[in-house]
């Protein structure tokens, strides 16, 4: 059975983006294959140094996988704090890593531009952070959103490189990327993220969910007029969830006039909560439940250490430790 791992970062709550980018793959995947998933709490605290909200943010994460139909038995689902191998295998990457290859990275290239004087050491570093995540786990396929591409590059030539000093020992993973969700535009059309403030949140509470959709960014034709719905980002999102006889039929509501792009958040809004009718259910029975979440992650932290420490000790034995 060939593996599979990803990671998500518990820097917020989960949005479409997240969900059609990246988390419904890990879901779906489960079922034929060997599957890995961690929470990226070690690389969120290069943002979030509240423990409050490292707590609050990794269960409120960990519980929208499991609503959302992550099975335990099937996928090793952890946190990424609790296999410390990650953080052991990361030095030593970084101790074979040139500076301007970080120096290429995206994140790091933006922070230099913007001028950031609060840029870390832990964000320069990020890249071989994920690459030790990574690489630990030997996995065939990476699923991620298009902007983790540059990171799983970067994994590869890690991987290569380890393998050319040492001899032989981490595969070389691929990234899978779906392509017509590579990028799921936010509520203002820039990409969707947590930190744009524009997103959708799949488990946020109706009232919040209502406000964001409404707050979805339409031009001023006038609601009589005759619209094309392919130039509205609101029938962009009705199409990413809808079936395509609900899609053909909003298309044809639109360019019939008389319908407004207030009448198409509405259609979106009750798509979006009939969508994710189970998965809200449960996800408002299991965040009453934090303790059985902590042990769905103990457990998969426990399987996950399995594999990370024997990679782990094959390269330390390469290197002559
Ligand atoms: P954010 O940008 O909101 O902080 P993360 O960096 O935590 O999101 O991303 C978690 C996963 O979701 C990654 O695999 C990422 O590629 C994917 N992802 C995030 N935003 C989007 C998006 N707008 N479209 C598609 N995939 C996305
Ligand atoms: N950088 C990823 C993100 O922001 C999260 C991540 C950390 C990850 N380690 C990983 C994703 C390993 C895939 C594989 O979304």
């Amino acid at each position: 059975m060939k593996r599979i791992l990803s990671g998500v970062q518990p820097s917020g709550k989960p949005h479409l983006g997240n969900y059609l980018g990246a988390m419904k793959q890990h879901i779906e995947m489960q079922k034929n294959y060997e599957a890995y998933l961690f929470i990226a709490d070690l690389h969120a605290l290069t943002t979030v140094r509240d423990p409050e909200k490292m707590r609050a943010q990794t269960l409120d994460l960990a519980a929208s996988y499991l609503a959302l139909g992550l099975d335990p038995k099937k996928t090793a689902f952890f946190k990424q704090s609790s296999v410390p191998e990650h953080a052991e295998l990361c030095w030593i990457f970084d101790a074979i890593t040139m500076m301007p290859f970080l120096e290429r990275a995206h994140a790091w290239k933006d922070a230099q531009a913007k001028g950031r004087k609060d840029a870390t050491v832990g964000l320069f570093n990020y890249p071989i952070l994920q690459a030790a995540d990574i690489l630990l786990y030997k996995p065939d396929i990476v699923p991620v959103g298009q902007d983790q591409k540059q990171h799983i590059e970067m994994s590869r030539d890690i991987a290569q490189n380890f393998n050319k000093l040492f001899g032989e020992t981490f595969k070389i993973p691929a990234p899978l990327i779906e392509k017509e969700v590579a990028v799921v535009p936010g509520t203002d059309g820039q990409k969707m993220s947590k930190s744009y403030g524009n997103t959708i949140e799949i488990f946020a509470e109706e009232s919040v969910l209502k406000k964001q959709v409404m707050g979805i960014k339409t031009d001023s034709t006038p609601l009589e007029d005759p619209k094309d719905p392919e130039k509205c980002l609101v029938f962009t999102f009705y199409k990413l969830l809808a079936t395509p006889a609900q899609t053909k039929s909003l298309a044809k509501k639109y360019r019939k006039g008389g319908f407004g792009f207030g009448d198409a958040k509405k259609a979106l809004l009750e798509l979006i909560l009939k969508h994710f009718e189970e998965p809200r259910k449960k996800y408002d029975k299991l965040t009453k439940d934090p303790k059985k979440i902590q042990k769905i992650l103990e457990d998969g932290a426990k399987k996950a250490k399995k594999i990370a420490e024997k990679t782990l000790n094959e390269a330390k034995e390469k290197i002559g430790y």
